[in-house]
């Protein structure tokens, strides 16, 4: 079911962008944003298109102090005939629901998320970039919103979708992809088995920032995570899915950990893998393994997978100062390929065999 949304215009809009070929990554925000209300024993209701502008929130706001939100990251595509995309919306929802049931959080139904962003991205259209590597970040929201000290699930939650105009998250793709220093994290984790890592929350990221500062003194963009437990085995890439190709298998942790983000570009990897014929395993991977096989040469490829990264290669990990690389520290043939067919199918210049696109009833010039 589409749902439509009052809009109130903004009066005073503000200059886009001069540069689309330097964006950033959520530098730029349109002029509209999406607002909703949930209340306990109302469900969630007010669905509204606004000037995009500060929120208000209590000082005493639960979310300020417990985190009690949530979070998701999709994007909005320019095809060559001028209708925009969308890319697996419903893998969104339904990862939404997952990350509301462990947060203690109210389900937002898929046919409202949907029908707010197609609502609030026809509105400001005008806005959508053009330039290559390009497309519309689009970042849903929800937090609980209610003035209290106590540690329990909020009864009210705000709902929010801003959009932003971006350029690659990584250096820029354009034709051949770039590659990455990623720094082999052995001492900070990012998510324990029964924690919250599988959820899309900010605390999730916001614990990772230490050992993004500490990967930065080895000259390192990232990190590459170990599990919990051990210590042992290889998790995720900064905040992007790893895969890692040794020989002629392509392996990426699995899911069961309950500590890895259920990524829809990881799925569409895995997915696209199979189709192409590659040996793809989603198991355990140590790092004793892996560091075998960047000395032995049998490590072919890194890369990471993620809505903002896309296809994103790594030349080179760095262990406690001791650099190991990856091949010849070029970017792979199946990370190159993967990148070329995602994005085409995104962008509507590859055929979407897969049947993942979602056009939206929005053309612009
Ligand atoms: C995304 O890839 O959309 C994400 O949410 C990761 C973000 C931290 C850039």
């Amino acid at each position: 079911m589409k749902y439509t949304y009052p809009v109130t215009r903004t009066t005073n809009p503000k200059p886009h962008p001069q540069d689309e070929t330097n964006l950033g990554f959520g530098q730029y925000f349109t002029d509209h944003m999406f607002l909703m209300d949930y209340d306990e024993g109302q469900g969630w209701h007010d669905g509204r298109i606004v000037p995009y502008a500060p929120l208000s929130i209590d000082p005493a706001s639960c979310v300020l102090h417990y985190a009690q939100m949530m979070f998701e990251g999709m994007k909005a595509y320019r095809r060559p005939d001028g209708r925009l995309q969308l890319f697996r919306p419903d893998m969104n929802a339904k990862r939404m629901a997952r990350t509301a049931d462990r947060m203690a959080m109210p389900v937002l139904p898929q046919d409202i998320l949907i029908s707010a962003v197609e609502e609030l991205i026809d509105v400001d259209k005008d806005w959508m970039p053009k330039a290559p590597d390009t497309s519309m970040y689009i970042r849903p929201f929800i937090f609980g919103n209610e003035v209290s000290f106590s540690a329990m699930a909020a009864k009210h939650y705000t709902f929010c979708i801003i959009i932003a105009p971006t350029g690659a998250y990584y250096a820029s793709n354009t034709g051949k992809l770039g590659t990455s220093r990623i720094y082999v994290q052995d001492e900070y984790i990012r998510a324990a088995q029964g924690g919250t890592g599988f959820a899309k929350v900010g605390g999730n990221y916001g614990g990772a920032m230490r050992a993004t500062e500490v990967a930065k003194q080895f000259n390192c963009k990232d990190v590459l995570w170990l599990d919990a437990r051990d210590h042992k085995y290889v998790e995720e890439i900064g905040t992007s899915n790893a895969f890692f190709r040794i020989g002629d298998e392509v392996i990426t942790a699995p899911l069961e950990t309950g500590t890895i983000l259920p990524g829809v570009t990881r799925d569409s990897v895995i997915n696209l893998l199979k189709r192409w014929g590659v040996k793809v395993s989603e198991r355990r991977l140590s790092i004793d393994e892996l560091l075998a096989a960047a000395k032995d040469g049998s490590l072919k490829e890194i890369f990471a997978s993620g809505t903002a990264a896309v296809i994103s290669a790594i030349g080179c990990l760095n262990v406690k100062g001791e650099d190991y690389p990856v091949a010849d520290g070029e970017a792979g043939e199946i990370a190159q390929k993967l990148y070329n067919e995602l994005y085409g199918m995104q962008t509507g210049k590859v055929e979407d065999y897969m049947g993942w696109t979602y056009p939206l009833d929005i053309v612009v010039d």
